[in-house]
């Protein structure tokens, strides 16, 4: 795929954050959804790919747009694309920190391609790539972190989704010693967390969104880390449509050569919201800044993009931050 392609994703992801910022605080997480679905639809019809959403806002018929089989773009390299044009509606909606726009890129054929179901998710960064199962204890797992980083369980940080269903999860993990980072929604941000210095957060654990697990799959894949995931299917349907759509075995492990199947992959993320891993959307009358993260696995590539969108008649000088 070529280099410079991941400058136009980069505008994607951009454009949608610009769009849903304009949400932030104001209760109405569907609104800010749409906006985000819709600024990140036309982006990409601004770049010349034939990308097909192998894992999108849903099916085709619950979701207008950026559904799941969708093809989207100009035209031209046939890829596959991951997206979550707005991930953490709530938190965009109620000013919390940590909502982005994200999507995820590689050649055709290459990502999971699976229905809108659950996932149980493991990930860690590079430096206990080899430390984590996703059918090892919660006790396990956070005992062999702790070891790979040199450091006491007391001094780990685990990030988990606050939900009833990891009730059993965050008591076992309270028990082994380690300290929790609960967050109410957006666990691409607590998968990412683990290999950005700086975030606080060692290991992901628990069960959230599938498509929000390929996207922090190519994010990992890139960055050197490890995430392994499970299905967690609500319906027989959704078994059923797994069954059709999904190439490796739909109850088995999902590791990273069924996740995100190339060395090509992309992982682009601009900060709806701020948070530790990336400031918010900043409006200021005449313009705004976004602040981004791309990961190229290809080239081994990370950069911190910030950018500023000039918008009024007047130029003007732009600060250093
Ligand atoms: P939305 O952006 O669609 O609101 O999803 C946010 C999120 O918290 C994801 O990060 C996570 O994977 C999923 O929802 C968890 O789902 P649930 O809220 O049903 O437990």
């Amino acid at each position: 795929m070529r280099n410079t392609r991941i400058v136009e994703m980069l505008e994607v992801t951009e454009t949608a954050a610009l769009a849903a910022g304009r949400w932030m605080g104001k209760g109405d997480k569907v609104a800010a959804d749409q906006a985000a679905v819709e600024a990140m639809r036309s982006a990409f019809d601004q770049v010349e790919i034939d990308g097909e959403i192998v894992i999108g806002e849903g099916e085709r018929d619950e979701a207008p747009m950026l559904f799941i089989g969708e093809h989207v773009g100009a035209g031209g390299e046939e890829i596959d694309i991951a997206v979550d044009p707005l991930e953490g509606t709530n938190l965009t909606a109620y000013g919390q920190s940590n909502s982005l726009a994200v999507l995820a890129f590689g050649p055709k054929g290459t990502l999971l391609h699976a229905p809108d179901t659950y996932m149980w998710k493991i990930a860690t960064g590079p430096a206990a790539y080899d430390a984590i199962h996703i059918d090892a204890s919660p006790t396990e797992n956070v005992r062999n972190v702790a070891q790979a980083l040199k450091r006491p369980v007391e001094d780990l940080v685990v990030c988990i989704l606050d939900r009833d269903r990891h009730k059993d999860m965050i008591a076992e993990v309270r028990a082994a010693g380690a300290r929790i980072r609960l967050i109410s929604d957006g666990d691409v941000f607590g998968a990412v967390a683990t290999s950005v210095e700086g975030t606080g957060i060692h290991l992901y654990m628990g069960a959230g969104g599938a498509p929000e697990g390929v996207l922090a799959a190519a994010a990992m894949k890139c960055i050197g880390g490890c995430f392994m995931g499970r299905f967690a299917f609500r319906t027989p349907e959704e078994r059923a449509r797994a069954e059709v759509m999904t190439q490796c075995d739909i109850d088995g492990v999902l590791d990273m050569e069924c996740l995100v199947n190339t060395d090509e992959a992309a992982f682009i993320a601009t900060g709806v919201t701020d948070g530790e891993m990336l400031r918010g959307v900043k409006y200021f009358g005449q313009g705004s800044r976004t602040h981004s993260i791309t990961m190229e696995n290809k080239t081994g590539t990370i950069r911190f993009v910030e950018t500023v969108h000039q918008t009024g008649a007047e130029k003007f000088w732009v600060r250093r931050d």
